[in-house]
């Protein structure tokens, strides 16, 4: 952890508003007898709050008054926890990115160098505009949908340069900005559909994948039109970049088949769900032994079109399909573990 230290230039005074005192009274009140100094954390982070998200020295004293407690004790407190920030944050957005193990294997690194390209070349440092600042942060318990940052109250999961970029700017124009996993993922589900307990309640799973795939082609559809609505606005340079990942280039795109009469159960790759499965199938992916003969060209394709950052080579999609279209389901199960359906 970084040395924190106040910053040394602080506004003259701090005072609660005529409501926030009413809440910081009615808080202490929750407490025993002599026990008030316990809501100096949440009395502390309504101080941030109304000054616009950080805790100046001056916030520090007054909320130790209020608490009858020694200005160190509140200081030592607010010096020690990483979420009261000791410097003016940015007036739209202080993004904080997790750059933990997981954070940084899925690409952590890839959001920070946007960080210091878009906002300010160093953490706590204003924006131009003074609109943005970012720091680097622990992990924020939201590791399965990596790299992810927290700005404010909310968390913004599954992202990529890209989609940081579009989160930012969306914020910068006023809109309103969808937290949560920036891609098609429910919640912390698995990405690209579920992959156990696909039957449950008596519901065919063929059918639910049939219907979210042509779901997720709408959505994808309509993601592009916009896109190419809103391409006369960016510099051509700046919209040719953002359009890039979302559009993959022709080549390397794997040779599509005809439906087969029996198509193989794609699910069986570990990795692959009904709704990925689906998604495969649309491409005229039906076979293991299509997936067996993509070359290194291929997997790059494939990746970039899923947004999957390497999952095709983590999961070893070749070697699983190269066992199941020359060996079958059960030596699959045995080298893969996974059993057969
Ligand atoms: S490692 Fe980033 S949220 Fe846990």
């Amino acid at each position: 952890m970084s040395v924190r230290r106040l910053d040394p230039v602080q506004p003259e005074s701090f005072k609660f508003t005529r409501d926030n005192l009413k809440w910081a009274k009615d808080t202490i009140r929750k407490y025993p007898a002599g026990k008030q100094a316990s809501a100096v954390i949440p009395v502390l982070w309504r101080a941030q709050e109304q000054a616009g998200g950080w805790t100046s020295e001056p916030a520090m004293r007054y909320v130790a008054d209020l608490l009858d407690m020694s200005y160190i004790r509140v200081y030592e407190i607010a010096t020690f926890y990483t979420m009261f920030q000791l410097s003016p944050v940015g007036k739209t957005a202080h993004v904080q990115v997790c750059g933990t193990t997981p954070c940084m294997l899925r690409g952590a690194e890839d959001l920070i160098k946007l960080c210091k390209r878009k906002i300010a070349g160093t953490p706590h440092t204003l924006s131009e505009d003074g609109n943005f600042s970012w720091e680097e942060v622990e992990c924020l318990g939201a590791c399965v949908n990596a790299p992810m940052v927290q700005i404010w109250k909310d968390v913004y999961e599954d992202l990529t340069p890209e989609s940081l970029e579009a989160v930012l700017d969306g914020m910068a124009a006023g809109r309103e900005v969808k937290p949560g996993p920036q891609v098609d993922r429910q919640f912390s589900a698995p990405a690209g559909g579920p992959t156990t307990l696909t039957s449950l309640n008596g519901s065919k799973p063929k059918a639910a994948a049939k219907k979210s795939s042509s779901k997720a082609t709408a959505a994808t559809a309509k993601k592009a039109a916009t896109a190419k609505k809103a391409a006369p606005a960016k510099k051509p340079a700046a919209a040719k970049k953002a359009a890039s990942p979302a559009k993959p280039a022709t080549k390397g795109k794997p040779k599509a088949m005809k439906k087969p009469a029996k198509p193989d159960n794609l699910k069986l790759i570990s990795g692959v769900g009904p709704k990925l499965e689906g998604v495969l199938n649309e491409l005229g992916i039906y076979k293991w032994h299509q997936i067996a003969k993509w070359t290194k060209t291929e997997v790059v394709w494939v990746d970039d079109y899923l947004k999957f950052k390497g999952r095709i080579e983590r999961d070893d999609w070749i070697a699983q399909a190269s066992v199941l279209a020359a060996d079958g389901p059960d030596e699959h199960a045995r080298r893969f573990g996974r059993k057969a359906k």
